[in-house]
């Protein structure tokens, strides 16, 4: 039987083993999955040699860990180069294969949401690992533009600098303009504290502007304020229901149906 894990801080709350045990039911493979909590980097990466001494196929690593895991690997995909940034660890005897799925997770959720997202002009709020680890799967998709915004402006203006070598069509919108975007989507943390307001105010918008927060299991202020609107909006759990579908694909080579697996889970968790 092939062992994995996920490893994090705090890790309690993943659903990832859930998700991970209904792909495996899907294709009968028999798979065990678990929850690993590191204290630090030291814990994490003696967590991980570990692992591999154990005969533990891959793991998935989630906050705080991710840019680390990118740091320790042997070998990263041409993601994870650019965004610092893994959630998926390949193990082959010794060597560490880093991939990163978080951006392919939310292309894979927006496309399947509201068709494509090819040519349209996408808000990226935050300027945090959430936000800089997506940029290269949006710009994948032949996206007519990316404007950056984060609530330290400064931020946003490093991020352009730092993403223009790769990426022509990618700005700051140091003032919001909602007529310009198609679709915005809060990859800031202010929905996991309950006291946050929305980072921005999505009174002034058109109709047609689709929000789509990286925040899954709550209603965020931003998605509260995006219904409050009568606006199209989505939560992050079917960006993480197709991460985790693309990391099973990495390591069993097995597409899976994630749908019926998002809708599973929204029903447990309200
Ligand atoms: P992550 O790795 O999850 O992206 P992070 O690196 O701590 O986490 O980044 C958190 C992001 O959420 C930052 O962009 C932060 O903005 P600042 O750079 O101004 O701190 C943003 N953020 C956190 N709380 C926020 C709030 N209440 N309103 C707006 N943005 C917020």
């Amino acid at each position: 039987m092939k062992k994995f894990a996920v490893i994090g801080n705090p890790i309690k709350h993943s659903l990832s083993p859930q998700i991970h045990s209904e792909f495996a039911h899907q294709h009968s493979i028999d798979l065990s999955y678990e929850k690993i909590l590191a204290e630090d980097d030291k814990a994490f990466e003696s967590e991980i040699l570990h692992l591999i001494n154990k005969g533990f196929t891959g793991v998935n690593v989630t906050l705080p860990f991710k840019g680390r895991a990118a740091e320790i690997s042997s070998t990263r995909t041409s993601q994870v180069h650019l965004t610092g940034s893994a959630n998926t660890l390949s193990f082959d005897n010794d060597a560490i294969e880093a991939h990163t799925t978080d951006g392919i997770g939310l292309v894979n959720d927006l496309s399947e949401k509201i068709g494509t997202i090819s040519n349209s002009s996408i808000l990226l709020l935050g300027a945090g690992g959430a936000a800089n680890g997506v940029i290269p799967s949006v710009f994948s998709e032949k996206i007519s533009h990316l404007f950056l915004w984060n609530r330290t402006i400064e931020k946003s203006f490093d991020m352009v600098d730092s993403w223009q070598k790769s990426y022509k069509n990618i700005s700051v919108m140091d003032v919001i303009d909602l007529n310009k975007i198609d679709i915005v989507i809060n990859a800031t943390s202010a929905g996991i504290d309950d006291h946050a307001s929305s980072p921005i105010n999505l009174n002034d918008s058109h109709g047609d502007l689709i929000c789509y927060d990286m925040v899954y299991g709550k209603q965020t202020p931003f998605l509260k304020n995006a219904r409050d609107n009568n606006l199209t909006f989505f939560d992050g759990l079917g960006m993480l229901v197709k991460q985790a579908a693309a990391s099973f694909e990495i390591w069993h080579e097995k597409k899976v149906e994630s749908k019926s697996v998002e809708d599973y889970l929204r029903s447990a968790l309200t």
